[in-house]
């Protein structure tokens, strides 16, 4: 099923507050991703999110061919030698699959239920709401805890016969 967001019911102000509270608690960084991360970025997509969640590098992929590139990354600071490095624990995109359409998104298991995806979801839309759009449609949702995500967080609804949507007859 595909949902619908009302993206003028999103305030801004309050997603830039939510990010900084979910930074500081989780140690961690939420911001749009630079192109010179995409190799990064894909590969996280790729190694976290197998199986039928294989065509998320491509749709990721496309995300970072846009202008202005529209993917958003959680990343958090891993211990290297004696400083530090980075790595990627979640990712968030829109105008990947379709125009107007948000996702794919997920978050490493280990940093779920920390906030990070809210945090990624409202960006994105946030970004995609001053860049014009008014709705935003989250494509290709088939679970119940994707649906509680995103009508808790964004008061999403799911679209009346958005069964198939735009997935059909797609390549394996
Ligand atoms: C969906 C997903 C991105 C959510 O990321 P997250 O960082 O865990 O989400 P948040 O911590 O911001 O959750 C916010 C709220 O959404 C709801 N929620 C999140 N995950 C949920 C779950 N598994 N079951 C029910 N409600 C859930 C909760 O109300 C949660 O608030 P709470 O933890 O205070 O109760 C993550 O679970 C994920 O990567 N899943 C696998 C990939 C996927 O399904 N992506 C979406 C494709 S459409």
């Amino acid at each position: 099923m595909d949902m619908l967001v009302k993206l003028y019911e999103i305030d801004p102000h309050k997603t830039l507050l939510q990010v900084s509270k979910v930074e500081k608690k989780n140690d961690v960084t939420i911001r749009q991703a630079m192109a010179y991360e995409k190799e990064a970025v894909v590969e996280f997509v790729r190694g976290t999110f197998t199986g039928k969640w294989s065509g998320w590098p491509s749709e990721c992929d496309i995300a970072f061919s846009n202008w202005p590139l529209s993917c958003y990354i959680a990343t958090c600071r891993v211990p290297k030698d004696k400083t530090f490095d980075r790595k990627v624990v979640g990712f968030g995109c829109y105008n990947a699959t379709c125009r107007g359409f948000f996702g794919p998104s997920g978050v490493a298991e280990p940093y779920r239920r920390k906030g990070i995806g809210s945090c990624l979801l409202l960006s994105s839309l946030c970004a995609m709401r001053q860049e014009g759009y008014g709705y935003a449609i989250i494509g290709g949702t088939d679970k119940q805890e994707q649906w509680d995500f995103y009508s808790k967080t964004v008061g999403a609804t799911v679209i009346t016969g958005s069964e198939n949507g735009i997935y059909l007859d797609m390549l394996k």
